[in-house]
Order: structure tokens, then sequence, then C-alpha cells
């Protein structure tokens, strides 16, 4: 990745623990020779599971079992797992924002799946839009296999669901009889501002689903994520669809070795770094941008969301920006129908604090190039 890459959400290197690390992956060897001689069984390493339970515990007060906890290659093979388990190959319907995760939407229409997009705003997906799309399925005579949501620090939106909505979602999608699939992949990235439950507890319902992720608190490269259900058989029935013979062993031990007695100070540690480049990238867009743009203030995430002016031709955009190394996610990457305005999406992890203000100014340079510029 160049010094100017805004594409993906990426983690920071700069706070990344690699001497820590390095002395864990060591401890761990050693520690676990015979585990790391066996197969790791659908769920996976013990140690990562139960620090896991711990994480959803101290952030969200519930008491997950760890043996209903699977650990998953990322969260995306959670995501991906979750649909082929709940759909049955034919007349698949799954309900999602409009505006949504990129990499779910095009696994999912790989799978066959027709998306229905509900309107998101400030505050998430609309509710009163999800109500109306359910109502129009039902009366075709159709039902979603889930609800797919990403109620906080949404990608690539950046909202957060205040805790009224989540609650008027779960009851619509219990009036439905609905399953919901929360990806809460940027859980813990957390920048200010009120700290909302995630849907799954709020609900002590059986159709609840619940994926999450280290990639974007600890390191992408670790590929660890997660998933629970909240009843057994929900949860089974998704787990019986694995056949990769079990997660990673050795980058689970690992990563169980390290966060294991630091995990929130290692978060917040991260946070902070990340805090500071969000803030630049926000005073870097202000002030080359402030006149022609607007964009999201997110609380929390990897993400900055942006709308160009009207009439923006963002291919044109793009590739002026990549000729001075520049790069960002086009807006309709993460468009359910590949629709959507003119938006983009800037992603501010993985990049320096002095080469966000150097990309800024270059990616608004290419704007103004390319609206003056005749088509
Ligand atoms: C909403 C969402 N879900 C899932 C993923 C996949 O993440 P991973 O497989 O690295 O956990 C991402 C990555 O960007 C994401 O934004």
């Amino acid at each position: 990745m160049g010094p100017f890459d805004f594409s993906t959400g990426t983690t920071n290197p700069e706070t990344f623990p690699t001497e820590e690390l390095a002395a864990a992956a060591a401890r761990t060897v050693r520690k676990h020779a015979v585990e790391l001689n066996t197969y790791p069984g659908s769920l996976g390493h013990e140690g990562l599971r139960r620090l896991m339970a711990q994480r959803e515990f101290d952030r969200e007060g519930v008491r997950l079992d760890p043996e209903r906890i699977a650990l998953t290659n990322g969260s995306m093979q959670a995501v991906t797992l979750v649909a082929e388990a709940l759909c049955e190959g034919r007349d698949d319907v799954v309900v999602m924002e409009e505006y949504c995760y990129s990499g779910t939407i095009s696994a999912y229409q790989g799978l066959g799946i027709e998306l229905v997009g509900v309107p998101v705003d400030g505050r998430g997906m609309r509710t009163d839009a999800l109500q109306s799309a359910l109502e129009g399925l039902r009366d075709e005579g159709r039902s979603p296999r889930f609800i797919y949501v990403l109620a906080t620090y949404q990608n690539p939106t950046g909202s957060v669901m205040p805790r009224e909505r989540r609650l008027e979602l779960l009851r619509i999608a219990r009036a439905h009889r609905c399953i919901v699939v929360e990806d809460n992949c940027y859980a813990d990235v957390h920048y200010e501002g009120e700290k909302v439950p995630a849907l799954y507890a709020l609900d002590d319902g059986p159709r609840q689903v619940y994926l999450c992720s280290l990639s974007k608190i600890f390191a992408p490269g670790v590929r660890l994520g997660y998933l629970t259900a909240s009843s057994a058989e929900l949860f089974e029935r998704i787990v019986e669809r694995r056949h990769d013979a079990g997660p990673n062993t050795l980058a689970a031990a690992i990563s169980a070795e390290y966060l294991g007695d630091r995990l929130w100070e290692h978060v917040e540690t991260a946070n902070r770094a990340l805090k500071a480049k969000r803030d630049a990238m926000l005073l870097a867009l202000e002030s080359e941008l402030g006149n022609t743009c607007s964009w999201s203030h997110p609380p929390g995430g990897l993400f900055i969301w942006v709308r160009l002016p009207d009439g923006s031709d963002v291919e044109r955009i793009e590739a002026a920006a990549a000729e001075r190394e520049v790069s960002f996610s086009r807006g309709t990457l993460f468009h359910v129908h590949g629709g959507g305005g003119p938006y983009i999406r800037l992603a501010f992890g993985f990049s320096r604090i002095p080469d966000i203000h150097e990309g800024i100014a270059r990616l608004a340079r290419s704007i103004e190039e390319t609206g003056r510029e005749p088509a």
C-alpha cells in the first residue's frame, strides 16, 4: 500500500505491537505444541473463544457461552457461512442497508441472493423503510432469509444507530419472525460519544446472529473473526455448514496469548492513535474541500464518507487521483445495486498523519481539475 492509499479499512501499522507479538508467538508455539498437532474442531482455540466472550461481556454486559462461539477466518467467513446456512438456493432474499459493506454485497450476489436495500440516514438503517420493505415482500408472499445490519460505525457511512431505533428494528423483525444478522466488525473502534448496546444485547429472542472480528482492533492479517447465535439450533445450523476443518489454531493462540491480559489497554492505545488520524483527515478535508464537499464525522470505525459536488464524475476523479498516487473507494461499490449519489469513502487507519494532509490536498486538486475540464 502506498502512503496515500485511503481505499481499504486497515489498522494502523504505527501502533502494531511487533516485538510483544513476536514474544507472544514464541511462547505460544512452545506452550501449544500438542494442540498444534491436532485439528481445531469447528469452534476453534478455546483460549481465544473465552477471551472474546469476556470482550463481549465487558462491552455489552451479556455472558456468552464460549461453547456458543465459533472462531472464523475473519468475520468475512462468518458473513458467508450465515448466508450459506440460512439460504435455500431458490427465491433467497436478504434485506440490508442500501449502502453497505462491499464485501458482503459481492459475496451475497455471488451466492445468487436477491438483495433488497433499505435507505439509510445519519442514524443507520431507516426503520420506517425497513417496515415497508418487509411488508412489500410479505404482499408478494415472500420473506427474507434474514436482515443483515451494520448498526455500529456503519460501513461506509460511519453512522451509529441510536438505541430507540435499534429497539424499533428488533420489534419489526420480531413481528415478521425474521432473523437479524448483526455484523459488529467495528465494535470497539470507538472515539467519542455514547456506546450504544449491540442489537443482540437488546433482544432475548431466538433469532439473533452476531458477527464480530479482531481485524479492526488488532490486525486484519490474523484473519480472526467469530460468530454466535441466540439459539443452539440456529448456531448449529450455521456451524454445520463449515467444511474447512476449523479455524487456524496458531493465529488464534498467538492472538489470545498477546491480548489475554491487555485487550482493553491495546484497544485504548490503538483508538487514541486512530482518532488523531481521523481528526487529521477531517481537518484536511475542511481546509481543502470545505467549500465544495460535505462528509461524515464518524464517532468510530475507520472511514469518512464524502459527498462530492453534484454532477461529479467519480471515475475521472479516481483516474486523476491515481496519477497523484492517491486512492479511495468509489461510493457505488457500497450500493446494493451499484447506484447512488456522488460519494467516495476514505479510510484513515493506514496512512501517517503528514501523508493524510498531503494525500487530501492531492485529492482536492484531482476533484478541482476534473470539475474544470470538459468530460
Ligand atoms: C462490515 C464488515 N464486515 C466484515 C468485514 C470483513 O472483515 P474481516 O473478515 O477482516 O473480519 C469488513 C471489512 O472491512 C467489514 O467492513
